[in-house]
């Protein structure tokens, strides 16, 4: 069986992991915080948070630009749904903005222009399938409204000179099992602003102005709440093994981007079937996902079992939110990703991907065509 996606993990993160436990201190310490130095340089920005994982990364960081109850958070409805829970998770109303184009995925600028309002908070680009969105025209759009950038599929995709995560005042980064990188479950938040970072840091450990770790050694007795948190934390194991992951992501999204060149090349005659991001220049991608845009009336579950057949793994990134029972009673219009939710399909990709796997994964969605 070919996988969707593999990890990139091996004996190093097991020692890593190992040392943590030998060493008697889980819970977050020295090696957060070294992994967050790390992660920011990547990015480049002032400060990374590392969190739980990317869900509520947006959660902290909607609540730090502002979002309360009551307000409105202008996201892609092609996402995960992660992205939606966390602004409804805060008692605000996800408005759904359309994709671009049927070849640009990520959010269209025009739309976001659309659909803000007196009570938009804040504005979530998704850097879809590791294709940085175009932050600079949404920006213009939002007229003062806070980017907060959704970076689960962008560690290490840029915008020009600039890394995803840094084009917004917050980013939100995913290391879940199926990402670029991984520490299992886990995530981070970037950001350049002071206050920003301070608010998300105190909101990241129930609000206290002491660790754990800062009363162990000594260095603090006593505490005080400053505001009204949760736990968020990152654990040292998942600091340990993400330290060791962020190390190998530029030669992992290298590869990432080396198979889909040649998955470009092997389907490019294959009777229409479309690429989404044929035409899109726009920074370097960090490759998350390849999708595919299946022909026009494709029976496309009858595609992914046979595909199955052939020992193919395949998946459909995203059913569009608002389709959703949960979300069915959010007015939704977008046109053009609903023209393509239908056909879109996801083959397999990972940075330990070989040629032959590639080949054959085009083999078997030429014959799974017919
Ligand atoms: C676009 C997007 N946003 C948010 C998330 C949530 O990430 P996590 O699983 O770390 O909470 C994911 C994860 O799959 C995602 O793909």
């Amino acid at each position: 069986m070919i996988p969707l996606s593999e990890t990139t993990l091996g004996d190093e993160e097991a020692q890593a992991a190992a040392a943590v436990v030998r060493s008697g201190w889980l819970t977050q310490g020295e090696r957060v915080a070294t992994f967050e130095r790390a992660f920011a340089a990547m990015v480049g920005t002032r400060h990374a948070i590392a969190v739980a994982n990317c869900t509520l990364a947006l959660e902290l960081a909607l609540e730090a630009v502002g979002v309360r109850a009551g307000d409105e958070v202008i996201i892609p409805a092609l996402t995960f749904v992660a992205t939606a829970n966390a602004v409804r998770r805060l008692g605000a109303t996800p408005v759904f903005a359309d994709v671009a184009s049927e070849d640009d995925l990520t959010m269209c600028p025009r739309d976001v222009a659309r659909k803000r309002t007196e009570r938009t908070k804040a504005v979530c680009p998704v850097h879809y399938a590791g294709w940085a969105a175009d932050v600079d025209a949404i920006a213009a759009s939002a007229q003062g409204a806070a980017i907060v950038e959704d970076c689960a599929h962008a560690p290490g995709a840029t915008l020009g000179a600039r890394g995803c995560g840094a084009l917004g005042a917050v980013g939100a980064f995913s290391f879940f099992s199926n990402k670029n990188m991984t520490t299992g479950e886990g995530g981070m938040l970037t950001t350049d602003d002071d206050a920003l970072a301070t608010a998300m840091r105190l909101t990241r450990a129930h609000g206290m102005t002491t660790s754990t770790l800062d009363r162990h050694r000594g260095h603090a007795f006593t505490y005080d709440v400053a505001r009204v948190g949760t736990n968020a934390r990152m654990d040292e194991i998942r600091a340990a093994i993400g330290a060791i992951q962020l190390g190998k992501l530029r030669a992992a999204n290298s590869h990432r981007a080396a198979c889909v060149a040649r998955y470009r090349e092997a389907l490019a005659s294959v009777r229409g079937l479309e690429i989404p991001f044929s035409s899109v220049t726009r920074g370097t991608s960090a490759h998350h996902l390849f999708v595919v845009l299946l022909p026009e009336g494709t029976d496309r579950a009858k595609v992914m079992a046979a595909l199955r057949e052939r020992g193919v793994q395949s998946s459909i990134h995203y059913p569009p939110t608002h389709k959703f029972s949960a979300y069915e009673s959010i007015p939704a219009n977008v046109p053009v990703t609903d023209r393509v939710a239908g056909r879109l399909l996801s083959l397999p990709l990972f940075a330990t991907m070989t040629d032959e796997q590639v080949a054959r994964v085009c083999e078997a969605l030429v014959a799974a065509l017919g």
